[in-house]
């Protein structure tokens, strides 16, 4: 088996050589230059290193080192840093793992303490491998196309993963792209059909005059121009899943067939006369409101009922927490592998950007837009401006994890209040917190006590 790869970065030549001595489990690569150390971790990509932050051109301040931590994290997120500083340095050394060093030691150097550092920090990078690799794996289910981190849209995927194997009527909930078709698509594949055909049919795209013999097929002479037999689309879906998409649309003369086939579960083609029977898995999916399309006579009743045995709404992308730059990267990778481009980063105010706006069109909105980026763009870097969206106050703050844990302390006193009734000593019992302490946060978030 091949030694653990530890790069050292250290200027001082004596130092270099007491640490390869003292690391000889790994195979320790050295590197006395920025310049040096970045081409080592390109080259070999090492799981660990350990770094001086004082390299020439500048061995008494910071400033390479520091330069040189955010490009190795920027090259490999994963690697574990570790600071190695003198006494005097050590607010570099926190600003250092501030940034996103694993850790630092002091110098001079103890052998046999670093290295606990860096077996653990080795350690740590496995497991972190392993994660990965486990995500990856699952990435291999049908739902893997579904890219989202956020509690709602997980919550959902789940209501899918149960959902599937039933043969329940399931209606989907959710703004223009949004994921509708995706999450159709998904039930279809979890579904015992999915061998079976996928037939989908958009009603809103469909001439009226041209939909029912679109559903439900023809038979040859019954109206002109039609030459011979054909099938509906419902008809090819037997034993697969029929998706209608944009259900909201569908003229009322064939809502009422619609329901029909979906009580008797028969269709008879235009022109025909025998009945035919078609077994196939129904979902449908709007961005309308059919409630209130029903209250409006616009919508059947009764098929509103029918079509919602289950339904699934799915959040507009705004409201799903850190999915936008999660999402802006998946894009990112996927279009400039397909267009042939170098890895590009996005420039901090292009992700300030992706996070501040509203994306009306949701997903389809983004996968466009980045696609769009990736193409224009110069440079490594995707900018706001190739983005090209409309400006937005600076958000800096938006990830402040101060500013959240108030926010969320905020939220949590005032539910405690409220669920107590005002009763402070109930209030501080349920949030588990002395009466003193619930008294310092109320005074402190300027909430007022009594009343
Ligand atoms: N969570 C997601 N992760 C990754 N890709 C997604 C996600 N949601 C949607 N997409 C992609 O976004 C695009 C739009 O999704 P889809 O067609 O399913 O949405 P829709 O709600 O049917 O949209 P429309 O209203 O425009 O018909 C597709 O290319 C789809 O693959
Ligand atoms: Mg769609």
């Amino acid at each position: 088996m091949s030694k653990k790869k530890l790069l050292v970065v250290e200027d001082d030549t004596g130092l270099q050589m007491q640490l390869r001595w003292s690391f000889d489990a790994y195979e320790v690569l050295l590197a006395g230059t920025r310049a040096a150390a970045l081409a080592h971790v390109r080259r070999h990509q090492p799981a660990v290193l350990t770094m001086d932050l004082g390299l020439p051109p500048d061995p008494d301040g910071a400033s390479e080192g520091l330069a040189l931590l955010q490009e190795v994290l920027a090259t490999l997120p994963d690697t574990k840093v570790i600071i190695l500083s003198g006494n005097q340095e050590r607010a570099h050394a926190l600003k250092a793992v501030a940034m996103g060093a694993y850790d630092f030691h002091q110098k001079p150097v103890e052998a046999d303490a670093l290295q606990l550092v860096i077996e653990r920090a080795f350690y740590l990078h496995a497991l972190q491998q392993e994660n990965r690799r486990m995500l990856q794996t699952q990435a291999d289910s049908p739902l893997a196309g579904i890219i989202s981190r956020d509690p709602g849209m997980l919550k959902l995927c789940r209501s899918v993963e149960k959902v599937a194997p039933s043969s329940a009527t399931v209606m989907l909930l959710g703004d223009s792209g949004s994921g509708k078709e995706l999450i159709a698509r998904g039930l279809h594949q979890l579904s015992t059909r999915q061998d079976k055909r996928f037939v989908a049919i958009n009603c809103a795209a469909i001439p009226e005059h041209l939909l029912e013999s679109e559903l439900f097929g023809y038979e040859k002479g019954a109206f002109t121009g039609a030459i011979r037999q054909t099938p509906g689309k419902i008809e090819l879906a037997q034993g697969g899943t029929f998706f209608l998409d944009e259900i909201g649309d569908m003229p009322m003369p064939l809502q009422a067939k619609l329901l029909r086939f979906l009580q008797e579960r028969v269709i008879e083609r235009v022109g025909g006369r025998t009945e035919i029977s078609v077994d196939v898995r129904i979902v449908c999916a709007t961005h309308q409101n059919l409630k209130a399309l029903a209250e409006a006579g616009r919508f059947r009743d009764d098929l509103f009922y029918r079509l919602s045995e289950i339904v699934l709404a799915i959040p507009p992308l705004r409201e799903r927490s850190g999915d936008c730059a999660l999402l802006a990267h998946h894009f990112r990778n996927k279009f400039c592998a397909s267009e042939g481009r170098a890895s590009l980063s996005f420039s901090p105010d292009a992700l300030a950007s992706i996070e501040a706006y509203a994306w009306p069109g949701n997903v389809r909105e983004m996968e466009n837009c980045i696609k769009r980026a990736v193409i224009l763009s110069d440079g490594p870097q995707i900018r706001a401006d190739d983005l090209g969206l409309p400006e937005t106050a600076p958000v800096e703050d938006k990830v402040n994890l101060r500013q959240a844990r108030e926010a969320a302390e905020y939220r949590v006193m005032v539910m405690a209040l409220a669920r107590a009734d005002g009763n402070i000593v109930k209030a501080a019992e349920l949030l588990g917190v002395s009466r003193p302490t619930l008294y310092d946060l109320m005074n402190h978030h300027g909430i007022k006590s009594g009343g």
